[in-house]
């Protein structure tokens, strides 16, 4: 080999590799769930759906709310009930009791409590329990709303009224209202990863463009198709975006899109079945700081199936490994930032903007519930989200 002279010229150092890296880190005020953070007794300030109605039946039913395991139950007289797995005796689960007329009996002893976990028999001790009122399981109240099941896993003398939502105030004939528990994705099964990931994507209004209308192919419909203008606002209790089209028609689609702080988002069908107001209200649950799942409450005409988002004209899970990384989708993208998120590598962009304004909202309550104040709550809420298509000066001005 022909001889050649050393360079003269400095070896050029590569940077920016991935050797050394920090060790990320994530946002404990944006990740945690469980009672004693901060941000776990904010949301124990809320109602949270974490069943449909038929799921509470005679045969006690596991749940994990909040990153605390439960049984569901529904007694004889048809109320659910939600108390602690252990009996308060001498600590064997209740998911062996049996559900009676008025209540659950542990397998073990015969104690019978009922929904609000009042004890009501004591089978072998003497007058069947004549001190029963004494003991209590413990036990979190719940309230039904249109075939959802809600529990309030906070502080008793901070119980907020339930919040309804005015788009389920009247149910046109031939409509009714369908709760759901799919995810993204999955068919009831949690999603692995934190909840606020999967939240703050609602507010990431470009994820469409990219991931559900090019990258994929379209997963959705042609009119969600093009490249939004985008504004977002914060309001009363939260942050809504504004994405604004020129259909192929000619027709403008403005469409609105809000979450509520700390965990409801509404969005307009992305198949723009109905023009106006939304027709859903969704919540994202923290099953735990690792596990999501998504509940929905859908007012939809009685003979228009559920619409599922497709990937290459199949349904997600039926897609192979490989198919999932050719088309993928929400669950893909999100249970692809890890299980948490990290916040600390993040590189927050323009596009950005919603997401950051929602941490900011979900923040200030925060802030202000750890301060001792109390947590806002919608009461009844005036839904401003929707698909508004039409002549533009009609429409820009709907969901203000
Ligand atoms: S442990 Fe439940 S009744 Fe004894
Ligand atoms: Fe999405």
């Amino acid at each position: 080999m022909a001889y050649t002279e050393p360079s003269e010229t400095p070896v050029e150092i590569d940077t920016g590799t991935a050797y050394g890296m920090a060790t990320p880190t994530f946002d404990p005020e944006l990740i945690e769930v469980e009672a004693g953070t901060p941000t776990g007794e904010m949301l124990r300030r809320y109602w949270h759906p974490f069943a449909v109605a038929a799921d509470a039946t005679d045969v006690p039913k596991p749940v994990r709310i909040l990153g605390e395991d439960l049984i569901l139950f529904r007694d004889g007289q048809g109320r659910p009930g939600l108390v602690h797995p252990r009996c308060c005796h001498r600590g064997t689960t209740l998911y062996y009791g049996k559900v009676e007329d008025d209540g659950i009996r542990c397998c073990y002893h015969g104690w019978l409590f009922d929904v609000e976990g009042h004890c009501l028999d004591m089978p072998v001790e003497s007058g069947r329990g004549q001190h029963r009122d004494r003991y209590r399981q413990p036990w979190y109240p719940v309230h039904e709303y249109h075939g959802m099941i809600f529990a309030y896993l906070g502080p008793p003398e901070h119980k907020p009224p339930f919040p309804t939502y005015d788009i389920f105030d009247d149910v046109p004939d031939g409509w009714h209202i369908v709760a759901d528990d799919n995810n993204i994705g999955l068919e009831g099964d949690p999603t692995p990863c934190n909840w606020f990931q999967t939240h703050e994507n609602v507010m990431d209004p470009f994820h469409v463009f990219v991931l559900h209308a090019g990258f994929s192919g379209n997963q959705f419909v042609a009119e969600m198709a093009g490249l939004p203008e985008v504004s977002w606002h914060f309001t009363d209790h939260g942050v809504k975006s504004h994405q604004d089209r020129v259909l192929d028609d000619g027709r403008f689609f403005h469409r609105v899109t809000e979450v509520l702080v700390p965990n409801v988002r509404i969005v307009a069908s992305p198949f723009v079945e109905f023009n106006g107001p939304a027709a859903s209200v969704a919540w994202t649950l923290p099953i735990s700081r690792t596990e999501t799942k998504i509940f929905t409450l859908m007012k939809r005409p009685l003979d228009a199936p559920l619409p599922r988002a497709l990937y290459d004209g199949k349904r997600w899970g039926e897609l192979t490994e490989a198919e999932h990384q050719r088309f993928p989708g929400d669950y893909e993208a999100q249970v692809g930032q890890g299980a948490i998120t990290w916040h600390s590598e993040e590189r927050l962009a323009g596009s950005d903007r919603g997401v950051s304004m929602f941490r900011t909202a979900f923040k200030r309550v925060l802030h202000a519930v750890a301060a001792g104040e109390p947590a806002p709550t919608p009461g009844h809420y005036a839904v401003k989200a929707g698909n508004y298509i039409g002549d533009r000066d009609e429409v820009i001005h709907l969901g203000e």
